[in-house]
């Protein structure tokens, strides 16, 4: 198919050309309706090929229950449709209107302790709120049936950001629909009590009808009881989505659905929810005062490009320049932004969109940055917006390649669920802080990783990296002691393997699981007090820091690659090795500082024969390739501060700069960005 063939990879017609989408949130709602001409007019001057339209429009479209007024919206999808603007339709339902929580103040979530959330900002509705789907869903249904053939409909965005005020809520009505999961779950009572190992602390239950969601209580509440709420929120969530997509399904079956997460969000586990989507999207909000921020923000490109197996994806928001919501809300410099969205292509975007078009006059995110900011069009952020508009829009065949990755880093909500409960050995182990240890050398290194659930076929990889995997199911670690077995290395970090899916411990010695696979056993945990730190010696004779946990490895096989230098456990074994079957399994026993973690990191990339998409570069430029169709290209991103010189293995051509010549150097300037093909 060539790219400036206007279909969608789904093979609708769409109204918008082929190519990276562009665009973002637009809210006309906000502004009196002579405003959205020009807003149609700057639009196409900002190259904006979609819009996200309808997001918080349910107390405008459904002014009093059960009377619709969509007049003026279809005057705003007339208007998109004649521009050529394509609309990812939202679903209206992110905030309930005014009425609704008047006439049924029981959809109002409840906290932990009891307290109702109230009306006044957004997501006030409990996810497990019959009244609150009832409503949402009849209002999806008006919408669907209304615009399923609009021309400017290309797809629909359900809900908004599910769970990012509202994930759980404690209510009565909630803690009914807990039960009814849980029964649903366990079958009898007395598979809830084992699952739950109530006989401590005389929690036995006698009938669900006992059982409640992990409310305030005097002391650590159950943690099992605790691990499945965090589930069953997960899941209330999700069925919210289901209910809207359900209705969707039925009137608009050819028109694909999404919903944008909240980056990669503890609360919503975006590789179930990724298999009730058809283009997963996300958004991704850099710190321009972290200088680590295209690291984190890699990290959550990657888990969205991994979530529905490499398939192109959105970038649903991203702030133009600065958002409103942290303490200092620095704007994106000079240049950042593009090298940002660039990013997000890089790493597989098919759509860059921001939040939101048109900047509010009033309301919480008047100080949100916008593609149009209240300085209008003569402000740096326009330019910057329309300049990347333009330059996306004259690379359209870059839409629909892909990268592959030889190594796959191990995610899992239900273990980071369990991880970070309460009365632990420490507290302080955080799933994400962890991944990004084990993420940032190989993003650095410039080595492609896909991040994959524990029970993804592992075979297209060399190597697979495992941070904190807490809980495995037993048939998870056999699936990984097989790939070890097979030829593929392993790099698992402390406190891996250590309870099964009831956060139960595995007997037989820590981590029963992967014992045989890890060639050793964990004897006893050992976490440093705060802010203390012990040495670890390597092989090399340099000696490096190690902080937040320690634990006490015994040897059935493994080697010692390094060993703690200082502390209780000076001598004994910090990282581990064991050749097993055509593999090798490697252990760490502590945290890392992060130039011992690259060390480590390069040298099981060696032994794994994975290598960076680009010898030789300079850590701050990031290289990655997506290909397909016999198209390929190569991405580099300096994100560093000076300008970068690179040597290219053959010449290449800039896709960015027409009409310059093939080279194999290159000087990219600080925030620089290349698309490199062969000529
Ligand atoms: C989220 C929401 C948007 C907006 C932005 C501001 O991503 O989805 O509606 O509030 O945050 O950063």
């Amino acid at each position: 198919m060539h790219p400036a063939d206007a279909v969608a990879i789904d093979g609708r017609r769409r109204l918008r050309p082929a190519g990276i989408a562009f665009g973002g949130d637009y809210n006309p709602e906000q502004w009196p309706e002579q405003v959205w001409a020009e807003d149609v007019a700057l639009m196409k001057e900002a190259a904006v090929t979609m819009v996200t339209a309808g997001i918080f429009s349910w107390a405008k479209a459904e002014p009093r229950p059960g009377e619709y007024d969509f007049g003026w919206f279809d005057r705003v999808m007339d208007k998109l449709a004649t521009a050529g603007v394509a609309v990812c339709l939202a679903t209206m339902t992110a905030s309930p209107p005014p009425w609704l929580s008047r006439l049924h103040p029981e959809i109002l979530p409840e906290t932990a302790d009891g307290r109702r959330m109230w009306p006044g900002g957004r997501q006030h509705y409990c996810p497990s709120s019959g009244v609150y789907r009832e409503h949402a869903t009849r209002l999806v249904e008006r919408l669907a049936t209304r615009y399923a053939g609009h021309p400017a409909l290309e797809m629909w965005h359900i809900g908004n950001e599910y769970g990012c005020h509202t994930p759980m809520c404690w209510c009565d009505e909630s803690a009914a629909d807990f039960r009814r999961w849980l029964s649903e779950r366990y079958g009898d009572v007395e598979a809830l009590n084992d699952a739950w190992s109530t006989a401590f602390w005389a929690q036995h239950y006698e009938s669900f009808d006992e059982v409640l969601p992990p409310r305030l209580a005097p002391t650590f509440p159950n943690p099992a009881q605790q691990l499945d709420f965090a589930r069953f929120s997960d899941d209330a969530l999700l069925r919210c989505y289901l209910a809207e997509k359900e209705v969707l399904r039925r009137i608009t079956p050819d028109v694909p659905v999404t919903t944008n997460f909240i980056g990669v969000h503890k609360h919503v586990d975006a590789f179930r929810w990724a298999a009730e989507q058809d283009v997963v999207s996300v958004d991704v909000y850099q710190d321009p005062h972290d200088p680590d921020t295209h690291v984190s923000a890699g990290f959550v490109f990657d888990v969205t490009r991994s979530a529905r197996a490499g398939q192109p994806w959105m970038l649903m928001e991203q702030a133009p320049s600065a958002v409103n919501w942290r303490h200092r809300n620095g704007p994106k410099p000079p240049g950042r932004m593009r090298l940002w969205s660039w990013q997000a292509v890089a790493q597989g975007a098919d759509a860059v969109l921001y939040f939101q078009w048109r900047q509010s006059r009033g309301g919480a995110e008047k100080f949100h940055s916008a593609m149009l900011p209240h300085g209008g069009t003569g402000t740096r952020t326009f330019r910057e917006v329309r300049d990347l508009g333009r330059e996306l829009a004259s690379v359209p065949q870059i839409a629909g390649t892909r990268s592959t990755a030889e190594v796959a880093l191990v995610l899992d909500w239900n273990s980071w669920w369990a991880l970070e409960l309460d009365s632990h050995p420490s507290t302080a182990l955080n799933q994400t802080d962890i991944a990004l240890a084990h993420y940032r050398p190989l993003f650095e290194a410039g080595v492609t990783c896909d991040v994959v659930p524990p029970d993804r076929d592992l075979s297209a990889y060399r190597l697979v990296v495992v941070p904190n995997l807490y809980l495995l199911k037993e048939q998870d670690a056999e699936r990984l002691t097989g790939f070890v077995r097979g030829g593929g290395h392993l790099l698992v970090s402390f406190f891996s393997g250590i309870v099964d899916d009831c956060d139960r411990v595995h007997l037989g010695g820590y981590p029963a699981p992967l014992r045989e696979v890890l060639g050793l056993r964990v004897e006893e945990f050992w976490p440093p007090a705060e802010k203390e730190t012990v040495d670890v010696r390597h092989p090399d004779g340099t000696v490096s820091r190690a902080d937040l946990w320690s634990e006490v490895v015994v040897l059935e096989g493994a080697q010692t690659v390094a060993d703690f230098g200082s502390g209780p456990l000076a001598g004994r074994p910090a990282i581990t090795r064991h050749s097993f079957g055509e593999g090798s399994a490697w252990y760490v026993a502590t945290r890392l500082a992060p130039e011992a973690m690259r060390a480590l990191t390069e040298e099981v990339c060696r032994t794994a024969g994975v290598g960076p998409v680009l010898a030789g570069l300079p850590r701050s430029v990031q290289a990655t390739v997506r290909e397909g169709d016999g198209r390929r290209f190569v991405f580099l991103l300096n994100h560093g501060q000076e300008p970068a010189e690179i040597q290219l293995p053959e010449p290449m051509a800039d896709a960015l700069a027409p009409g310059t010549a093939s080279t194999d150097r290159i000087t990219l300037p600080a925030a620089g960005v290349a698309v490199l093909s062969k000529p």
